[in-house]
């Protein structure tokens, strides 16, 4: 223990002698159910003249959301070597893109709910959607991959797909394996998402971008409405671009990346080192 009423010690801010500046940024799209093809072919069409950037696009992207039985998800699921991602990853080379973005992904005779981080260089990562939503649970297995950063051209990049904001642990995990920037495809239809992402980047001191598609999609006698606003949001929770409910659109900013890596709240508190893992012992054991 210190002397009564001596002061903390400071902790030494990471040097940042220069900022690292990349472009982040979301594109906002209406996929039709079913059209593959066609839903690609929407998307490499509005990153036309895109380049040098980090692009997210939402999740599932190329089928569409409201499954109505096994055989449709049978019919539209791709290998990670398949037509959705062999295309994307000849824009990403072409333009210099890392994309990230969801897929119907068949892997071993089972399906997931999957998100694709295609890099400039051509590498392919894939994550596993670990927190399924409501109906997903028919269609989909829960993915068991651990949450990872990928390095990318000046940055280091996490993936989660939608209703795993709801799981705070996610993006502490992406955090702490040292993402600066989360990205989120998503098909959000609850409301909170876009907040809690604020504070999502706030509790972290990450960048977060959360790429949600819009329209409705009525298949029998299920109808989902999509809520768009997609975001940009920096590692202090300022809102860096927000799209409307409505339009398909494309938005990139331009951020100082090396703002991820300092975790200092006050001068004398680290988000990171002033974590208490050994109380938090609850968080590994299961619900009861
Ligand atoms: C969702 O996870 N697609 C709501």
């Amino acid at each position: 223990m210190g002397r009564r009423g001596a002061r903390p010690p400071r902790v030494p801010a990471p040097r940042r002698d220069r900022g690292i500046a990349v472009k982040i940024g979301y594109l906002q799209l209406r996929p039709q159910f079913g059209r593959t093809k066609e839903n690609v072919r929407a998307a490499k069409s509005m990153l036309v003249g895109v380049t040098d950037a980090t692009v997210v696009l939402p999740e599932l992207f190329n089928t569409g959301y409201v499954f109505r039985n096994m055989e449709e998800v049978r019919d539209l699921a791709e290998t990670a070597a398949g037509v959705t991602v062999t295309e994307l990853r000849k824009v990403a080379v072409a333009q210099r893109l890392n994309l990230v973005f969801g897929f119907l992904e068949a892997k071993n005779r089972k399906y997931y709910n999957s998100s694709a981080l295609i890099t400039a260089k051509g590498a392919t990562h894939v994550y596993q959607k670990a927190h399924l939503f409501d109906r997903e649970k028919l269609f989909f297995q829960p993915g068991n991959g651990a949450f990872k950063a990928y390095p990318v051209e000046g940055a280091k990049i996490g993936m989660m797909i939608c209703f795993d904001w709801f799981f705070p642990e996610v993006t502490r995990s992406l955090a702490l394996d040292g993402a600066q920037v989360v990205c989120q495809p998503a098909n959000l239809v609850l409301p909170w998402c876009q907040d809690a992402m604020r504070t999502r980047s706030i509790e972290n001191r990450v960048f977060s971008v959360t790429a949600n598609r819009i329209g409705m999609e009525k298949r029998g006698n299920i109808s989902l409405t999509f809520t768009g606003k997609s975001q940009v949001v920096s590692p202090k929770g300022d809102v860096l671009a927000s799209a409307s409910e409505r339009s398909e659109t494309l938005k990139v900013v331009e951020i100082d990346v090396a703002e991820a890596l300092d975790k200092h709240v006050t001068p004398n508190n680290d988000l990171f080192r002033d974590r208490r893992p050994a109380l938090y012992k609850a968080l590994l054991r299961k619900a009861v």
